[in-house]
């Protein structure tokens, strides 16, 4: 497309060197309150603002119209920034750009296919029920934990059909440490081996253990039985792409299962967990959800075939990521000068879409603070680009349909046989690391349900 070259820039906070007081000011009070801090910006500069450090530019956006510019319509304009998520991630799917992107999404995408997560739900369920069994009523935990652990078992057992029960505090505390130093400002070079640096460091070396060990037994496993072919887990059918040119290479199997692996569970243990920290907040919607459960399965455990009959189960689950959308802000960088509204995003600067704000904005979702499932009912084609808990286009969340089936899953087999109690007055506040995180946790009392 032609670029206009539309001159003006959209207006922002003062421009500051890289190393300033004004800067360091900003990061101090965005720290503080990330959400606020945005949310004051966007109230003073309107939809788009520009953020200039030193020669850098950032584009801050809550626009829809310019997410389906830069997801969808030029989406080619525009890549990935570094984030110094490739330390960790590699090349895999999330980070990666250009030809490795496109070869490597559409050789893992029939992994993905509805045909394999079918044969998901049953893993599913059976984790839930693993991780109630032990409550009672009256048990006190914390809620958000206590779905790491178990979005984390259900990646693992679809990811590598393993159980990691025998590696889980291993994995778990390593997932931890990533998510902490990766979420982190570090200011400090890596090979300064502060406590941040060495504990990254260990993390990173535990999971390439486990990942690698898992991949090379795998391939052993294949090559004497080849009847473990069959096997429906993602490590298995990555194994056996066939692009002729001898699949993926170990390395590049490493980067997109601990992709898959990080991007799998924590993003869904925040949605399930505001899921239920919004139930326990509003018992008129909670006792509709029972009703739902009540009538279409009387009881039993949930399969798959059971989700498209349990609407208002998953319009819970939609109507949460609204409100907490756990991929909060979507980031690009502009390869080339791009028009955008009434102004041109120059290449190389980077933009930034937060997906929160775009949800609360008023004008888009009436009510915007108010938990309201019934808004999922009707199909409004007005909030295509507005309603993006999963972002859009190409780069879509290849795990959106896995996600969703997951979350519906665990919702439906914990509400049929528990509530769950926030202590009285106990605000939830959610928290942007590199999810949106319920801060401090969630502690709940369980109450087990009588009928
Ligand atoms: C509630 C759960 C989830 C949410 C909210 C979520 C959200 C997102 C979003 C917004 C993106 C796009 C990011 C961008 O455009 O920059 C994304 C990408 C991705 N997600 Fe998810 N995700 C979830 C679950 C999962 C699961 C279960 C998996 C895998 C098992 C997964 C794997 C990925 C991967 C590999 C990408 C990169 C895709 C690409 O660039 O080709 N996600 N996710």
């Amino acid at each position: 497309m032609h670029t206009q070259g539309l001159s003006h820039d959209p207006p922002g906070p003062r421009p500051t060197g890289k190393i300033s007081a004004v800067r360091l000011s900003y990061l101090t009070r965005y720290a503080r309150d990330p959400l606020g801090f945005v949310g004051r910006r966007f109230a003073r500069f309107g939809d788009i603002y520009l953020i200039k450090t030193g020669s850098d530019r950032t584009y801050v956006t809550k626009n829809p119209e310019h997410l389906r510019i830069m997801l969808r319509t030029r989406a080619a304009a525009f890549g990935k920034p570094s984030i110094g998520l490739e330390k960790v991630l590699g090349n895999g799917l999330l980070n990666a750009n250009g030809d490795i992107w496109r070869k490597n999404r559409r050789l893992i995408q029939p992994a993905f296919h509805s045909k394999m997560l079918r044969s998901y739900a049953d893993i599913m369920v059976e984790k839930t029920r693993e991780m109630a069994a032990p409550w009672r009523s009256g048990t006190q935990l914390d809620l958000a934990a206590e779905m790491m652990r178990t979005t984390l078992r259900i990646v693992c057992a679809a990811l590598f059909d393993h159980n990691i029960r025998g590696h889980s505090d291993e994995v778990g505390a390593s997932m931890t440490v990533f998510q902490e130093t990766l979420g982190a400002l570090n200011l400090v070079p890596e090979w300064i081996p502060t406590r941040h640096n060495r504990r990254a460091k260990h993390a990173l070396t535990t999971m390439d253990r486990l990942v690698y060990g898992l991949i090379d037994k795998r391939r052993e496993e294949l090559r004497a039985n080849p009847a473990r072919a069959e096997s429906t887990d993602l490590l298995t059918q990555l194994l056996q792409i066939d692009d002729g040119e001898g699949g993926l290479p170990r390395k590049a199997l490493r980067d997109e299962l601990l992709t898959l692996f990080l991007a799998g569970h924590e993003t869904t243990s925040n949605a399930l967990s505001w899921a239920f920290v919004l139930l326990a907040q509003h018992p008129a919607i909670e006792a509709r959800l029972h009703a739902e459960l009540q009538h279409v399965l009387a009881g039993r455990l949930p399969t798959f075939d059971d989700l498209e009959n349990l609407p208002y189960t998953r319009n819970i689950i939609a109507e949460a990521m609204r409100l907490y959308p756990p991929a909060y802000v979507i980031a690009r960088q502009a390869n080339e000068d791009v028009d955008i509204g009434e102004y041109t995003i120059k290449a190389g600067s980077t933009c930034t879409a937060w997906i929160y704000m775009v949800h609360h904005d008023p004008k888009l979702f009436p009510e915007p603070e108010v938990f309201k499932p019934e808004r999922f009912e009707a199909d409004d084609p007005n909030l295509r680009d507005a309603y993006l808990p999963f972002g859009a286009g190409a780069r879509m969340c290849i795990g959106a349909t896995f996600a969703k089936m997951e979350m519906a899953l665990v919702l439906a087999t914990l509400a049929q046989r528990v509530q769950f109690r926030l202590p009285p007055g106990h605000r939830v506040v959610p928290r942007p690391k590199i999810t949106l995180t319920p801060a401090g946790g969630v502690p709940v009392t369980v109450l087990t349900r009588t009928k």
